[in-house]
């Protein structure tokens, strides 16, 4: 369990100039003091050079939410690594289930992005997460061990150390009924199990728990042993929604 939690908004395709700057600015402004808790927000592309902006001078850190599984070239419409990184990007999210599905992204270009994202110095925060019906299945997880490790055996020891990953099961995104404290956490050991597996190193990366976490479930879920932090969508667009799940995890 790391000492620090990590918190990191994903404002998936929400935002204007006008109303990123006001949240951001809330958000700076509202922090935790000291660093109690490490913060987040992966912003939409066209934003990244905004939140270079506002944040550079604030303990925030910013991201993307997706990179290309590609260095350069002809490939329109999308964005590298290293360019995100060039605005000062400190993490982006690989393989978010909305990503996966929408996107058809399968494993071995989510374990592809990971490794675009770590080779341009990103901290790729891997999203992991099973379907209602492969949960009642029973297939928890066997889904989430698979996705987990086919990104493991992408990676050298050191980079997995590097890596973030969240679990985000996809029954529990944007729906309102978050994992309950013990579903997360039994999928968050067995994560860590996994993890442990490739190195003692590993066994330290941070897990994060996303899908509806809001002010009243916040404290709860991170009280959990193996869980690290969140990976917020809905709760990160409401400046008092996330820095209140922000203040949960300095408990
Ligand atoms: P949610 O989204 O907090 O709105 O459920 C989480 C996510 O998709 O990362």
């Amino acid at each position: 369990m790391l000492s620090t939690k990590l918190v990191v908004g994903n404002w998936k395709m929400h935002g204007r100039l006008s109303d990123n700057a006001a949240l951001l600015a809330a958000i700076a402004a509202g922090l935790p003091p000291g660093d109690a808790v490490r913060v987040g927000v992966c912003v939409p592309f066209p934003y990244l050079a905004q939140a270079q902006a506002v944040l550079a001078a604030t303990p925030i850190q910013w991201g993307a939410q997706d990179v290309s599984a590609h260095l350069q070239g002809a490939y329109t419409g999308e964005v590298s690594a290293s360019m995100a990184a060039e605005f000062g990007a400190t993490f982006a999210l690989i393989g978010h289930s909305e990503r996966r599905t929408c996107h058809a992204e399968c494993d071995d270009a989510v374990a592809a992005k990971t490794l675009r994202a770590l080779d341009a110095g990103l901290t790729p925060v891997v999203c992991v997460g099973e379907t209602d019906a492969q949960r009642e299945a029973g297939l928890t997880e066997a889904v989430v061990g698979a996705q987990l490790r086919a990104v493991l055996a992408a990676l050298s020891a050191e980079q997995v150390a590097r890596i973030v990953v969240a679990y985000e099961p996809v029954w529990a995104i944007g729906s309102g009924k978050s994992a309950s404290v013990a579903q997360a956490q039994q999928v968050h050991a067995f994560l860590r199990s996994v993890l442990a597996e490739t190195s003692a190193a590993a066994a330290g990366v941070a897990l994060l728990y996303g899908g509806s976490v809001n002010p009243d479930n916040a404290a709860e879920l991170f009280g959990a042993a193996d869980i690290d932090g969140g990976l917020i969508g809905g709760a990160s667009l409401k400046a008092a929604d996330f820095l209140a799940v922000c203040a949960a995890a300095c408990a």
